[in-house]
């Protein structure tokens, strides 16, 4: 696989968010894409086989299920562009399907370079694949994808595990039409979102027994102190999943201990805590069926079948560019 250059202001970019984040009035936050380090996406691949979090699981039931059906939606010559392809496991379902019909490019864009790596390793092997990489930004990577594009050819957007759910609902619709410009009438986009659920199943689902979710958290601070020199001292912290009513979300926070005050060289800034104040990292807003449809018609797609997994309420969208 060709795995294009690294963008060089990365670690410039991460300094300057912790540092607007970390310095804010009001609620400080870190953005949640950070928790995707080597160490966080292999901790998040944990948190993906345990019992209490069924998301992964209901995500990879419904593409395994109707991969066919799926493929035969979208119909024609595609390539297929996936907006954080992960480890790349649940994708083999439908990258299947696709090759045994045609022969089928595949380009994953994904910030994490090790998890770009990993679905190289996981896909190469299927017949009739060819796959380019791009560790960008989805839509700086979707862009160029477009830009690849030969003339007749369709482009199948997945953006699967519910992964917009991290955007509030107002930054959702607009990432949704931000991909609807870059894409043509008759494109398709394949939506995974996880559903509404009780506050008990998902506390649990965000605060599991052995606490990998908590390391997964903890993590970003581990990562603030490996690349920006930073002095936090993990264990004065502890992870908080709370649920939000009003957002329809649950939130994940780091709360300090106890008062403390931190440096973080690298980004010029020296932070105090209060006991009890937070960094919120996370929000995971959960849909309603009927939602997904509404906002999709909003970003310029009409929503031509939903999936829905009944063993962990998860719909696979599949979208069509109007
Ligand atoms: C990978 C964004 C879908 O929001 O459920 C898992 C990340 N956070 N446990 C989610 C996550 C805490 C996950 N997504």
């Amino acid at each position: 696989m060709l795995v294009h250059a690294i963008p060089g202001n990365v670690s410039y970019e991460f300094a300057a968010d912790v540092r607007a984040g970390l310095t804010r009035t009001g609620q400080k936050e870190l953005p949640s894409k950070y928790l995707y380090d080597n160490v966080g996406s292999a901790l998040f691949e944990v948190i993906s086989h345990l019992p209490e979090y069924g998301l992964t699981r209901a995500d990879e039931r419904l593409l395994r299920r109707h991969a066919d059906e799926i493929v035969d939606r979208v119909a024609g010559p595609v390539a297929v562009a996936e907006l954080g392809s992960g480890s790349g496991k649940k994708t083999r379902w439908l990258l299947e399907a696709l090759c045994r019909r045609q022969r089928t490019s595949y380009y994953p864009v994904e910030i994490s370079h090790s998890a770009l790596v990993m679905c190289e390793r996981e896909l190469s092997d299927i017949d009739a694949i060819s796959i380019v990489g791009f560790e960008r930004e989805y839509l700086d990577g979707l862009l160029e994808v477009a830009a690849y594009r030969k003339s007749g050819q369709r482009l199948f957007v997945l953006f699967l595990g519910s992964t917009i759910g991290n955007f509030d609902r107002p930054a959702g619709l607009k990432f949704l039409a931000d991909v609807r410009r870059i894409l043509e009438p008759g494109d398709s986009l394949l939506l995974g979102t996880d559903l509404e659920k009780p506050s008990a199943q998902l506390i649990a689902a965000y605060d599991d027994e052995l606490g990998v979710t908590a390391a997964f958290n903890l993590n970003l601070l581990g990562r603030v102190n490996r690349e920006l020199g930073a002095d936090f001292d993990l264990r004065e912290f502890a992870h908080v999943a709370r649920i939000n009513s009003e957002a329809r979300s649950v939130e994940m926070h780091l709360e300090s201990k106890r008062r403390q005050i931190v440096s973080i060289p690298a980004a010029e800034v020296v932070v105090e805590f209060l006991a009890g104040e937070t960094i919120w990292t996370e929000s995971s807003h959960k849909y309603s069926a009927h939602d997904v449809i509404e906002t999709a018609r909003e970003a310029g797609f009409r929503c031509e079948v939903q999936w829905i997994d009944e063993q962990w309420p998860f719909a696979e969208n599949l979208l069509i560019a109007e």
